[in-house]
């Protein structure tokens, strides 16, 4: 218990006797058992008591509409048990967050991804399908993970595998911390006593009761330890995707309770061996098929047909999207001023739906990209280059470079008006054309798409939505945009952390990964060449900060040599950028109005990481883990056993 106190930081002026009966350990201690060495079993959320059967007797059909993680294991349960699923995805490449394309690095083949994710050991979802695919050979451990500080008065935190459960992981963590006199955290003060008993009692209603209407930066703002701010609060709520000012505190808490103080496991992670779409998102793709499972990706959900408050079918089309209809589209001054020397010199339409028109004024190009619907930008090269994933056009719209694997749609200038012009789709790219058209009908639909995704189907609606759940959607955030560069050198560099670093302090970099010494392809790359892979992070920038990518990459290579000073002496072969705008955002007051896996809607259900969940979980097993409970709830309505859906203990130690 010293250590306990000491690591604390628990002043001499508070007596042990009152700290115990603040606490209530004497009680609480004994009651939950937990020991030292004794590891606490994963809490079981859903378990059906009756011996219920597996697999369904009737015919029984399921459209999940989203193929990252958490339509994934969505599809992937139900297709186990023998319901009939149809995974669509609007992308060439299955896995949303975790998908992967291929990319030319000189003359050798790569795959880049939207940036390194640390399976933890805690995610139990995640890690239940890995081992029932055995595929965990494809996951390679990386011993420890540090946090360094630009401050220089802070050490940087190394966390490793741990056996302890509350209340010895924070006894743990105040022995190996070389920064733990400067936590700040006296717990004579009120105030840092009620962040002590937040930040280890968190309760799934309450915590959020108190704190879901704060963002992160109004509560800290108030007599909070600076030091555990600094250390903790400020690079883990960064590593939520969102940051500290329009992050509720409340959904921090939850946070830190399935990383922190609830996690028995420790921080130390695995990355994959390879990219995660050959990883992981292929074996649970090639699952879904085998058992009988359809998946189909490159294709628009383009109608939602709802029918007396359940959704009665969908259409979607593969190609791109007929329009036959003329539209108008206004000119858009901020992109002429904007764009670079082309032969398209004139620029209408906004947002995600712009138009080059040619110098002739007879044909325009949809800058929409046809991978995931970013807009390109023209370059001084004459090309188009898309922000998200770095797919290129030509000026005529050709793809030259990948992940989008489609041209640019043309349209032909019907008419102009003043600062008008109308436009219907060009037979020359079959954009006229309603390319393949499906209906799909099925006992259950589950929207599986990222916040904007959800956003688009509900504007699909052919029919009367139930109004509630409608608000409900229109209300989701998304996070401020992350950005990734990856970056190849023709040197490597001595370097004494771990693999992938948390960074806290710099003004856009936020974490490292030396892709050289994890994966296998890149590993075999730099033996070959002597040369580095980096990669580095921005988890929640501020566009306003870095308003064009070009801004982004240079404080990105600028912020990487104060960090590896040895690589001022290399050259640069080949960089990446990943940027999007595309994260579920979690801001103050939004938990009460979250929807959460099922709907009111009576066979729709919701997954992805933006669902409401019943117990803490973050990131990809937040995704994972709500794909599970949407399959469950389709399985409890066919009277069928419900897969055990695993968490860390669901509340706090000292929840009140
Ligand atoms: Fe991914 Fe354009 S949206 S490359």
């Amino acid at each position: 218990m010293q250590h306990l106190l000491s690591a604390i930081g628990l002043s001499t002026n508070i007596s042990r006797r009152t700290f115990l009966q603040l606490a209530g350990f004497s009680a609480i201690g004994g009651g939950l058992g937990y020991s030292r060495y004794s590891k606490p079993k994963p809490t079981v959320h859903e378990q059906d008591g009756l011996d219920l059967p597996r697999y369904v007797s009737r015919p029984s059909s399921a459209v999940v509409v989203g193929g990252g993680l958490a339509g994934l294991a969505c599809a992937y349960e139900l297709a186990q048990r023998g319901v009939k699923v149809t995974l669509l995805e609007k992308s060439p490449q299955l896995g949303g967050k975790i998908a992967s394309w291929p990319i030319k690095v000189g003359e050798d083949d790569f795959r880049m991804e939207h940036g390194f994710h640390g399976f933890f050991p805690q995610y139990y979802n995640l890690k239940s399908l890995v081992s029932e695919l055995d595929i965990t050979r494809n996951f390679v451990s990386l011993d420890t993970y540090a946090v360094v500080y630009k401050d220089a008065k802070y050490r940087p935190e190394v966390f490793r595998p741990s056996n302890s459960a509350f209340p010895w992981n924070i006894v743990d963590l105040g022995i190996s911390s070389g920064n733990r006199l400067n936590w700040g955290l006296n717990l004579t003060k009120l105030a840092h006593w009620k962040v002590f008993r937040e930040i280890t009692g968190f309760h799934p209603e309450r915590s959020y009761g108190r704190l879901d209407e704060l963002s992160v930066a109004e509560w800290v703002s108030n007599d909070f330890p600076r030091g555990l701010y600094d250390l903790y609060f400020l690079p883990f709520a960064k590593s939520s995707l969102n940051a500290p000012d329009v992050l509720s505190a409340g959904e921090l808490m939850q946070f830190f309770h399935f990383y922190f103080f609830g996690n028995p496991e420790g921080l130390a992670f695995e990355g994959t061996k390879q990219d995660m779409g050959r990883s992981l998102v292929d074996p649970i793709a090639a699952s879904i098929s085998n058992c009988g499972g359809r998946i189909i990706t490159d294709v628009a959900v383009s109608s939602v047909k709802w029918d007396n408050n359940c959704i009665a079918s969908i259409d979607v089309e593969r190609g791109d999207r007929g329009q036959d209809v003329p539209f108008w589209v206004e000119r858009n001054d901020l992109m002429q001023v904007a764009s670079l020397p082309s032969d398209r010199c004139d620029f209408y339409g906004a947002g995600d739906d712009v138009y080059a028109l040619n110098t002739n004024g007879k044909e325009a190009l949809r800058l929409t990209c046809t991978h995931q619907g970013c807009t390109v930008q023209p370059g001084a090269d004459g090309h188009f280059h898309c922000p998200c994933h770095g797919a290129e056009f030509d000026g005529n719209g050709k793809v030259v470079r990948g992940p989008a694997q489609r041209d640019l749609a043309t349209f032909e200038v019907k008419q102009h008006a003043g600062d008008r012009v109308q436009l219907v789709g060009s037979s020359r790219t079959g954009s006229t054309v309603a390319s393949n058209v499906e209906t799909l009908t099925a006992d259950y639909f589950v929207f599986a798409a990222d916040v904007g995704g959800v956003k688009h189907l509900f504007s699909l609606a052919n029919g009367e939505v139930p109004a509630a759940l409608e608000a409900q959607v229109n209300d989701l955030a998304v996070a401020d945009p992350f950005a990734v560069t990856r970056l190849w050198f023709d040197r490597d560099f001595e370097w004494e952390h771990s693999y992938f670093t948390s960074l806290s302090g710099y003004s856009l970099t936020d974490s490292i990964t030396l892709y050289h010494r994890i994966q296998d392809d890149y590993i075999e790359w730099a033996k070959r060449t002597g040369g580095s892979v980096v990669e580095l992070h921005a988890y929640c920038y501020k566009e306003k900060e870095f308003p064009t990518q070009e801004a982004l990459l240079t404080t990105f290579k600028s912020e990487l040599l104060e960090i590896v000073p040895e690589l001022r002496s290399a050259n640069l072969l080949h960089q990446e950028l990943v940027n999007q705008k595309n994260f579920a955002g979690f801001p103050p007051g939004s938990f009460p109005n979250r929807p959460g896996t099922t709907t009111t809607a009576s066979n729709l259900l919701f997954a992805g990481d933006w669902v409401k969940m019943p117990f803490p979980c973050g990131l990809m097993e937040r995704a994972v883990s709500s794909g599970l409970l949407a399959a469950n709830a389709i399985l409890q309505q066919e009277g069928l056993q419900r897969r055990p859906v695993l968490s860390v203990m669901p509340e706090g130690v000292l929840s009140i």
